[in-house]
């Protein structure tokens, strides 16, 4: 699997944290940013990590910023980003189960470093159920190519 990471200047620590546990996990990763503590636009991070995803350079992607709320807003403007803001490991494992979520969103002045860890390595190893919940998937898919 390969996965693009990207922060805005409010996530740099838990990005810092989730590219231990990918090392750890041996899963391959592009970090797109942010270089410095300055403060940045999450736009400008979120994107070109959705487009990474869309456009198969990555199979995931995984974003931080202060509430992981800009950074869940702009990816999932993306055609075909399914991008999960999570904060818990229950949500981290029934979005991939059941939304197949291929951008991951979360916020760091909400949840610790620990946590964050958790929920991304739930998130890295969970598959999609497939079944009832592809239907759901196609009907999210039809609803973006009859509205382009
Ligand atoms: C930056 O101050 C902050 O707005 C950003 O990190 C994020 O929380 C936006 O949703």
């Amino acid at each position: 699997m390969k996965v693009a990471i990207a922060s805005d200047h409010g996530g740099m620590n838990i990005r810092s944290e989730i590219k231990q546990l990918m090392d750890e996990l041996g899963i391959e990763y592009t970090d797109l940013g942010c270089e410095t503590a300055d403060s940045v636009d999450y736009p400008d991070y979120a994107v070109p990590v959705a487009e990474k995803v869309v456009n198969g350079e990555a199979d995931r992607g995984i974003l931080i910023c202060g509430t992981g709320i800009g950074m869940s807003i702009a990816a999932n403007k993306v055609t075909g980003i399914r991008c999960a803001l999570v904060h818990d490991v229950y949500s981290a494992r029934l979005t991939r189960e059941h939304n197949d979520s291929n951008v991951l969103a979360m916020g760091e002045r909400v949840i610790g470093p620990g946590l964050a860890r958790e929920i991304a390595k739930t998130w890295l190893e969970t598959e999609f159920q497939g079944g009832r919940h592809a239907r759901r998937i196609e009907k999210i898919e039809g609803f973006e190519k009859s509205s382009q």
